[in-house]
């Protein structure tokens, strides 16, 4: 059985990705590739409930090393339970974001070690990495009034415009060092050019 692909989604607050997310999955399953879709945090009961956990606003602080560890803690059963068997057994992985968002936020957000989490990238993953990540990205302004419009904000959401500036900068920075596997798609643009640009990169990648 030859081994399936593994696909992330990532961007900042309000940038589209559960619209994208869906579109992504029509376009493979159009393509007869069979896929599985999941989240992060969560994807399984035990990873769900380690989500509420940090997007609670409800609980004590949360220690920014309790939250990093968690972020792992969760992806490491998510490996064990659905990535891992589902790429095994052919089936494609589309996930809604990944270890690019444990950079992004824990480093760029709460300037943790990079080197702490390239190390529990090592452990928890060993070799797994994603073979194709789309980074949705928009100005901070645009996103945090789509999630405004959402509801109510969970923990990260309510962080300042400083704390989403480093989040941003931080996926541009991955998406400049690693061209081949990260695509930058412009969300700031009507959805119709949004999936255009996320079409081509795919229409790319499958045919590889
Ligand atoms: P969501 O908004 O995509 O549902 O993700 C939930 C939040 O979790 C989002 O604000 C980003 C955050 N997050 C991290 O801080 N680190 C991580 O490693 C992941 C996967 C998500």
């Amino acid at each position: 059985m030859k081994r399936g692909k593994f696909i992330t989604l990532e961007g900042g607050e309000g940038v589209g990705k559960t619209t994208n997310l869906t579109f992504i999955k029509d376009y493979l399953q159009q393509h007869a590739i069979a896929v599985t879709v999941t989240r992060e945090p969560g994807g399984t009961a035990l990873a769900e409930k380690i989500r509420q956990l940090v997007l609670d606003t409800d609980s004590e602080s949360i220690a920014e090393t309790t939250e990093l560890l968690l972020m792992f803690a969760a992806r490491a059963q998510h490996i064990q339970h659905v990535i891992e068997p589902a790429l095994a057994q052919g089936n494609w992985v589309l996930c809604d974001r990944f270890t690019d968002a444990t950079y992004a936020y824990q480093g760029g957000g709460r300037k943790l070690s990079i080197a702490t989490i390239a190390l529990l990238e090592q452990l928890v993953q060993g070799d797994l990495r994603p073979d194709l990540t789309l980074l949705l990205d928009a100005p901070i302004d645009i996103g945090m009034e789509r999630a405004q419009k959402r509801g109510a904000f969970d923990r990260f959401e309510a962080e300042k415009i400083s704390f989403f500036t480093r989040v941003r900068d931080m996926y541009l920075t991955r998406a400049a060092e690693q061209p081949a596997r990260i695509k930058v798609i412009q969300a700031n643009q009507p959805l119709v050019d949004v999936q255009k640009d996320i079409m081509e990169v795919m229409k790319q990648f499958t045919a590889c």
